[in-house]
């Protein structure tokens, strides 16, 4: 009994050493915009200014984007206490500015750093200064930090995120925590108690299905490998801790019809909407894609569940996603060069999601309600017989989604 005691006390001091991370903080998906996409470096304080009334303008803000998002190049340097401050001259009224401002339209802020030495871009890194930094951003009026992993030789990752943590934690204010480690050291099996999203891959750019590979070695991948990385992770992800596949490049050059399925995709994923353009010019054509809120919805489900890759058929492939009140998203993804003609019998995809929230389609026993979330129209109802219920045809590099709905017996 003694020892018990002893075991079950030095555990608690064991625990009572790591403060943890914000809790209800991340609770969904987060959503909202930042300048890395589009912009890189080339960054001031009138485009973060600029993209917080378009926020709000155009729409996006009532739609739940809620986060701008400062990435590589807003510093300057540290004072003679350590402490770090933007750069003068691009961001010359300062970030707590910046908050106020974006906070005004009550809308959030984010902002970037690097748990190394220096970041990506060669600017003071957080290493050796992690509660001096969080307590800067928590001043500032921050709401959310990327912390990125260039720069970290000999630094040992789940150390160093678990520190920026507690140091968050310390600072006082709720702070959602993305952690940009690229998934080298696996963060999904660490991190889920640190921060509130972790990446797990590399850079994407805007390429529907292909990777780019630069001069110093890294390499960038295009939607679908960002795809075929994130599905393995499902498991994983939930409620305040989700895979993160990378900002969107919805609006930056791809066809209406790619930039289509790759949102559908990150939604279908319950990844983190982050737009990357330039929402100040938007397109119709964009903002049609990224204000569609009953595909928002699917994301931002409470249930949390990330979708399954459930099989492919004929050039198809077939993705569910269980939602709240027995509801499920169901996406056909044509990720060919051709467009697929399918004829549709929903027998065939009556699944128990046995690795996550082991709920069943049993399309065999409910009748559920089809409304296509790209043309906003109902499409009738499933059928119980083993029976072909439409043909349907999804065009190259698009996608045809569903909600279905169970309708009461
Ligand atoms: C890394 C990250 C990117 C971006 C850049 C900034 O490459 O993965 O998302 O933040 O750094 O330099």
């Amino acid at each position: 009994m003694k020892k018990i005691i002893c075991i079950i006390a030095t555990m608690l001091a064991c625990s009572g050493l790591q403060a943890q991370k914000w809790e209800k903080v991340g609770d969904r998906p987060q959503m909202g915009w930042s300048t890395w996409n589009k912009f890189a470096g080339n960054i001031n304080e009138d485009i973060i200014r600029g993209i917080a009334d378009a926020m709000v303008e155009t729409g996006l803000a009532e739609a739940g984007y809620t986060y701008i998002n400062i990435d590589d190049c807003w510093h300057g340097k540290r004072d003679k206490d350590g402490f770090i401050q933007a750069d003068p001259k691009r961001f010359a009224s300062g970030i707590k500015s910046l908050a106020d401002y974006v906070h005004d339209k009550n809308l959030k802020l984010g902002i970037y750093s690097d748990a190394g030495t220096g970041t990506c871009a060669g600017m003071p890194g957080s290493f050796g200064h992690e509660y001096q930094d969080a307590l800067q951003y928590a001043r500032w009026g921050v709401d959310y930090l990327k912390e990125d992993w260039c720069n970290t030789t000999n630094i040992n990752p789940i150390g160093a995120y678990q520190l920026m943590s507690d140091a968050l934690r310390e600072a006082g204010r709720p702070i959602f925590l993305s952690m940009c480690e690229w998934g080298g050291n696996e963060p999904w099996k660490w991190a889920s108690e640190i921060g509130h999203s972790w990446r797990i891959g590399p850079d994407i750019w805007c390429c529907f299905d292909s990777t780019r590979v630069h001069e110093g070695g890294w390499t960038d991948i295009g939607v679908m490998q960002c795809i075929r990385k994130n599905e393995k992770l499902r498991r994983y992800a939930g409620p305040g801790h989700w895979n993160d596949p990378d900002m969107l490049e919805v609006g930056n050059g791809m066809a209406a019809n790619e930039d289509r399925a790759h949102f559908t995709m990150w939604c279908m994923m319950a990844s983190p909407l982050i737009l990357g353009n330039d929402i100040r010019s938007m397109s119709e054509e964009t903002k049609a894609i990224v204000m569609n809120k009953e595909m928002i919805a699917v994301d931002q489900d409470e249930l949390g569940v990330q979708g399954l890759h459930y099989c492919d058929e004929q050039g198809l492939e077939f993705w569910f996603k269980p939602l709240s009140g027995g509801d499920w998203a169901m996406t056909m993804l044509n990720a060919t060069l051709a467009p697929i003609t399918y004829e549709l019998n929903w027998q065939r995809f009556n699944l128990t999601d046995e690795e996550v929230s082991r709920l069943s389609t049993a399309f065999d026993k409910t009748v559920y309600k089809v409304r296509n979330l790209w043309t906003h129209k109902d499409e009738g109802k499933t059928l119980l017989k083993d029976k072909v219920w439409k043909k349907v045809t999804v065009p190259s590099h698009d996608v045809v989604t569903y909600r279905l709905s169970p309708i009461a017996k």
